[in-house]
């Protein structure tokens, strides 16, 4: 039976929404992260400082009592973002980086930013003050497939903000392709991918296998096999570029099943044990610490945490679903299922 001690990770990439989600889904995220870049794409999206220490607070009341965690606040841009309140709210400790959600590429997006011209003097503001900018990178047109977006966003979007704003720094999240590996691995130091546990563990396949499966559905949607190994050789390397990034993403049961059913995948309850276990069939497991725990923190500029985890080669099963009184249940990654690993 294989042990692994890290120090205790984080996640850089993670959907809590609010009301009754937000207090069944915090405390699964804050039992296994010490810390975590929270998603701002609500209803109505967190669009200044001053809504994101509101939600902050609202995230710090659901967290169990005792329970030490960290919740780093994004800014959801738009078209119309103050400049003068995104820059105060990061030198306040409120904001830790922004968000580019192209309009209408995902969930609640859809006061997203319409063309990135349209933010170019706030990416200068973010550039000056060295605010990292987190990107949705999905380019979305009629003359765009559904599978090509992340490269149209790469091409279309990534590049030209990389060459006008030389100093400033991205993240481009849930990385799905070798594309969109390569790029990342292009601009050490400036550049960050964060991936998550399902492009790691599985290639489109999974949303059809036996029939639709609406679970498997997430944006970016799953790729082709090449590109899951890309991935996985990508988190895997220990390259600083690379970090963990769950982009859990729950959705009531009943808006996934549904005609037009939700993207996203709620990874939160199994994260750390989804991740240990691509590590450990790649012979890595000794680079899990650096992609979990290590390179994250170098790219915020923020000191890794002090406490360590221990992760054990013993298996257990997933709950089947997760309650969320008075409005039905969410469904995990791996539900009912066993997996290999626990968290100690
Ligand atoms: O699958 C996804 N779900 N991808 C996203 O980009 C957003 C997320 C959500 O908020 O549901
Ligand atoms: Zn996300």
């Amino acid at each position: 039976m294989r042990t692994l001690t890290i120090r205790r990770p984080d996640d850089w990439h993670v959907h809590f929404r609010d009301g009754p989600i937000l207090a069944q889904v915090v405390p699964f995220t804050a039992r296994q992260f010490a810390r975590a870049i929270v998603m701002p794409n609500l209803v109505p999206p967190v669009t200044n400082a001053a809504m994101a220490a509101a939600y902050r607070e609202r995230i710090m009341r659901a967290l169990p009592p005792g329970t030490d965690f960290t919740p780093l606040m994004t800014c959801y841009l738009t078209d119309g973002t103050d400049a003068a309140d995104l820059v105060r709210g990061h030198r306040d400790g409120i904001f830790t980086a922004a968000k580019l959600y192209p309009a209408h590429a995902t969930t609640n997006s859809g006061h997203g930013v319409t063309a990135i011209d349209k933010i170019y003097p706030i990416l200068a503001a973010m550039e000056e003050r060295e605010i990292p900018l987190l990107a949705h990178g999905e380019f979305v047109g009629a003359d765009i497939d559904v599978f090509d977006r992340e490269r149209g966003f790469i091409d279309r979007v990534l590049l030209p903000v990389l060459a006008r704003f030389p100093r400033l720094r991205v993240v481009m999240e849930h990385l799905t392709t070798a594309e969109a590996v390569a790029v990342v691995r292009a601009h050490p130091g400036r550049m960050g991918g964060t991936i998550t546990p399902q492009h790691l563990l599985f290639n489109r396949n999974a949303i059809f296998e036996g029939g639709l499966r609406p679970h498997m559905y997430c944006l970016p949607v799953l790729k082709r096999e090449k590109h899951r190994l890309a991935l996985r050789a990508a988190a895997t390397s220990g390259e600083a570029g690379f970090f963990l990034g769950t982009d859990s993403a729950p959705h009531l049961r009943h808006l996934k099943e549904a005609d037009c059913g939700c993207a996203g995948i709620f990874s939160a309850p199994v994260a750390l044990q989804a991740y240990v276990k691509v590590f450990a069939q790649e012979g890595a497991l000794d680079r899990f610490e650096a992609f979990a725990s290590l390179n994250g923190p170098t790219f915020y500029r923020l000191p890794p945490n002090e406490q360590r985890v221990t992760l054990v080669e013993k298996a257990a099963r997933v709950a089947e679903n997760i309650a969320v009184p008075n409005h039905g249940d969410i469904l995990p990654l791996f539900a009912g299922q066993p997996v290999d690993w626990s968290v100690d």
